[in-house]
């Protein structure tokens, strides 16, 4: 849904982000900002910002920073129109209305019955669980250690021995047979209707925002299959969903677990780790791995110690790390799953497992020695030869070096060995991962080292000037006819630049709306929000910063007439250009 700018920025400035932040993190007045403990990274003292003027937040600490909707989109993890629709609701201003197309209306309308069904479903089976028929699945939990509070938080239930009883209580609810098809909860066939799951503890599965979309059983006694899960419908994609992401979503903790089950997300939780996910009985997918990188950037797998576990583990690490998270590895042993270990050794010690996981890249190396026999001098040399070879993965030099050094420990190789291994086969190997190059891009000569930081000083001028004049509107007089958006060479700036300039014709620049402008892509949007919310050190307050004024306006107009020299289209032009800059070897400003 594509909403037109002016109601985006109706809700907005009806949504005073003091008042909307409020909602979520407790904030103490200060000055003229309210402070309060950052709700994106863990901290004991708040360095968390709201500017009622700006109508924006800054984390001094963890850079995180935007305006009312970025807010939501953050801690509710909502996508734009879902954060605009929350904030709509709550300022009540009412949005335009969706144009479905036909097909898309029977689609949308489908869905909600198939949830209702799903809701219906699992009331069910919590009901039977703590009915007489259901006595044995609630045995069962309670043999597994689960507390009624666990079962009610995972609306744990239980499916009867008798094979249609739920298919005739959502019949009794007035539901057809073509809608209860395709909850995959039942099978109709000539012969009569059936319910797909019979004499089995019932894992209500549900979505982000809690609606369950499908379900897990797990069999009563020893039948096949152990786990059964709802097939793939309109609402239910396994590769879609990570069981106890509802949960683990709100957590705050730097990290998630991963694990394999079902039980293993419940025992996890209910020690107080909540912030533990499971795949739902499949391997993890790229779509899985995408999900979780809006959750975190890290991940320790708690995968079972057996095989299957170490082959899942070595699946799931390199698609984690394709899509930017990087992945730690938990020694399980000797127990089984997370579950298992819980129960036997307490969560204190499981905790300590987990500060001790090991980094994947090393987990892996040690999977891979599994396959040598390492008292045999020739496969010990082949062993030797195949870290270096994947030690070749990391393209930068320092990285790869680092991690040499780590496996030159864990596997008591002399470091300068296996360095000298690796280069030699980079060298052999040639192309992207070849250290002789990756080493002579790294290099740079006094020139260029030169260049760059002369790059840099002009952009931070450029930051510096944007960032006082949203502080300090009156500014704008005195650069009147001497600075104008085009000074601002650097392309993100110049956007930002055009905005402000264009706010201060209009009254005031509003820094939470210019900063919309940059939604779309994460790094810019950054990059903005820090340079409204420059550091102290850099505001104009700072007596220092008052005589720099003059300066660094002097050197962004140069900046601005060098780069305009540079790409004159005729003479005239170049002997306008020529003549500012004469005129600005006279300038000065000075502010009080
Ligand atoms: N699983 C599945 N279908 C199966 C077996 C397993 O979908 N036939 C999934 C389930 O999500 C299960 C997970 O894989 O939770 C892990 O399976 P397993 O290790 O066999 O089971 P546990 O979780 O240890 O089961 P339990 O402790 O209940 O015996
Ligand atoms: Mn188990």
């Amino acid at each position: 849904m594509f909403y037109p700018e002016e109601v985006v920025e109706e809700v907005r400035m009806r949504s005073d982000i003091v008042d909307v932040i409020s909602g979520y993190v407790k904030l103490q007045k200060k000055g003229s900002n309210y402070f309060g403990l950052c709700p994106f990274h863990n901290e004991k003292s708040p360095s968390f910002s709201v500017s009622p003027q700006k109508q924006m937040y800054y984390c001094f600490g963890c850079g995180a920073g935007g305006n009312a909707i970025t807010f939501v989109m953050e801690y509710e993890n909502y996508s734009f129109p879902d954060a605009l629709k929350l904030l709509a609701d709550r300022a009540g201003v009412k949005l335009p209305e969706a144009e479905y197309s036909r097909e898309e209306q029977q689609k949308s309308y489908k869905r909600a019955r198939l949830l209702e069904i799903n809701k219906l479903a699992a009331n069910y089976f919590y009901y039977q669980l703590n009915q007489p028929q259901g006595r044995v699945g609630y045995e069962y939990f309670k043999e597994r250690g689960l507390t009624d509070e666990t079962i009610r938080h995972f609306g744990l239930g239980f499916s009867n021995k008798v094979r249609n009883d739920l298919y005739q209580f959502l019949k009794a609810k007035g539901y057809e047979d073509d809608i209860l098809k395709e909850t995959g909860l039942v099978s109709i066939e000539e012969r009569g209707a059936y319910d797909k799951f019979w004499n089995r503890v019932m894992f209500p599965i549900m979505d982000v925002n809690n609606r369950v979309v499908g379900f897990g059983g797990r069999v009563m006694g020893g039948g096949e299959p152990k786990y059964l899960n709802s097939p793939e419908t309109l609402i239910f994609d396994k590769s879609q969903n990570l069981y106890g992401l509802n949960y683990a979503r709100t957590s705050r903790e730097k990290y998630l677990l991963l694990c394999e089950g079902y039980m293993d997300v419940i025992a996890m939780h209910q020690a107080g780790l909540s912030h533990a996910v499971a795949s739902l009985g499949t391997s993890l997918t790229e779509r899985h791995a995408n999900l979780l990188k809006r959750y975190t950037q890290q991940i320790v797998l708690t995968y079972d110690s057996d095989g299957a576990g170490v082959k899942a583990a070595l699946r799931a690490i390199p698609m984690l790390k394709a899509v930017g998270i990087s992945t730690k590895v938990l020694n399980m042993k000797p127990y089984k799953d997370p579950d298992e270990f819980i129960k036997n050794k307490g969560v204190d010690a499981f905790r300590e497992r987990i500060d001790q996981a090991q980094n994947s890249f090393l987990f892996e190396i040690e999977v891979m020695k599994k396959d040598y026999q390492l008292d045999d001098p020739e496969q010990k040399t082949r062993f030797y030869h195949a870290a270096a070879r994947k030690l070749l993965e990391f393209g930068e030099a320092l990285e790869r070096d680092n991690f040499t050094q780590a496996v030159a420990q864990a596997q008591g190789i002399p470091f300068g060995d296996l360095r000298r291994l690796v280069n030699q086969l980079g060298a052999r190997m040639g192309g992207a991962g070849m250290p002789a190059v990756s080493a002579r891009e790294d290099y740079h000569s006094p020139g260029e080292r030169k260049k760059k930081e002369k790059d840099d000083g002009i952009k931070k001028a450029q930051r510096l000037l944007l960032t006082w004049l949203i502080e300090r509107p009156a500014l704008f007089e005195k650069i009147d006819g001497i600075i104008g958006p085009e000074d601002f060479v650097e392309p993100l700036y110049h956007q930002v630049a055009e905005l402000v300039f264009a706010g201060r014709r209009q009254g005031m620049p509003n820094p939470a709306e210019i900063l919309n402008h940059f939604i779309n892509d994460d790094e810019q949007y950054k990059e903005v929000a820090a340079l409204f919310h420059a550091q102290l050190e850099e505001s104009l307050d700072n007596e220092g910063q008052k005589k720099a004024f003059s300066e660094i306006v002097y050197r962004v107009k140069k900046n601005s007439l060098d780069y305009a020299s540079r790409h004159a289209a005729d003479i005239d032009e170049l002997q306008k250009i020529i003549r500012e800059q004469a005129a600005l070897k006279t300038f000065s400003i000075t502010i009080d």
